[in-house]
C-alpha cells in the first residue's frame, strides 16, 4: 500500500492534503482485494470515487498553474499527463472486467494507481512547485521551467520513481502483448472465414 511520507511533499498545501486524500481513497481500493470475495459494487465505487476526486483535484492544480502564470510549455505535458490517467485507469478496468476476476481486477488497478501516483507527485508536481517558487522568488516563467533540469534528486525519491516507472512499463508491456494475442486469434478466425 502506498503510504504518505515527506518525500511526496511539494510544501503546497491544497495539493498536499488533495494528494493524501487519493492515497486514502487507494487504500480503500486495496482493501478490496484483501475480502475474499469482494462486491463488484464495492470495488466499482471505489474506483469512481477516486477517479471523480483525482478529476477535481486535476483541476484545482491545473487552475493553481495558470494563476502562477507557469511556462505553457509545463502546463500542456501537466495536462496531458492528468488526461491520460483518468483514461488509463477507466479502460483498464473495463478491460481487465472482461477478462480477469475481480480480486485480480483490483489488484491490478491498485499496481498501475499506486506506480502512476508516485512517478506523477515526485516527477512533474515536484517540477510544477519548484517553478512556482521559483517565479515567486522573481524568475520569470521561462527561467523557471528552464531551471527544472537543475533539480536535485535524493537517492531514496530517484529508486522509488525508477520503480514506479519500470513497474508502469512492465504493466503496458503485459497490456500490449495480450492484444497481440488477441490480434492474433482473430487474424486466424477471419482466415479460415
Ligand atoms: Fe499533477
Amino acid at each position: 500500500m502506498l503510504a504518505w511520507s515527506d518525500s511526496f511533499a511539494t510544501k503546497i498545501e491544497m495539493v498536499d492534503l488533495q494528494h493524501q486524500k487519493l492515497f486514502e481513497l487507494l487504500g480503500r481500493l486495496s482493501d478490496n482485494f484483501n475480502q475474499s470475495d469482494p462486491s463488484e459494487t464495492l470495488v466499482n465505487d471505489t474506483l469512481q470515487e477516486l477517479l471523480a476526486y483525482a478529476d477535481k483535484h486535476f483541476v484545482d492544480e491545473e487552475l493553481l498553474m495558470l494563476h502562477a502564470k507557469l511556462d505553457a510549455r509545463h502546463i500542456n505535458i501537466h495536462r496531458m499527463e492528468h488526461k491520460s490517467f483518468i483514461y488509463d485507469a477507466q479502460s483498464m478496468y473495463e478491460h481487465l472486467c472482461t477478462t480477469d476476476d475481480l480480486i485480480v481486477v483490483s489488484e491490478k488497478l491498485v499496481r498501475f494507481i499506486t506506480s502512476w501516483l508516485t512517478f506523477h507527485i515526485l516527477g512533474i508536481d515536484h517540477s510544477m512547485a519548484a517553478q512556482m517558487t521559483a517565479i515567486k522568488q522573481g524568475a520569470t516563467p521561462e527561467q523557471a521551467y528552464e531551471a527544472r533540469r537543475t533539480l536535485k534528486y535524493n537517492a531514496d525519491v530517484t529508486h522509488l520513481m525508477l520503480d514506479s516507472i519500470l513497474d508502469l512499463w512492465h504493466m503496458s508491456l503485459d497490456r500490449c502483448h495480450k492484444l497481440e494475442e488477441k490480434l492474433a486469434v482473430l487474424e486466424g478466425r477471419r482466415q479460415q472465414e
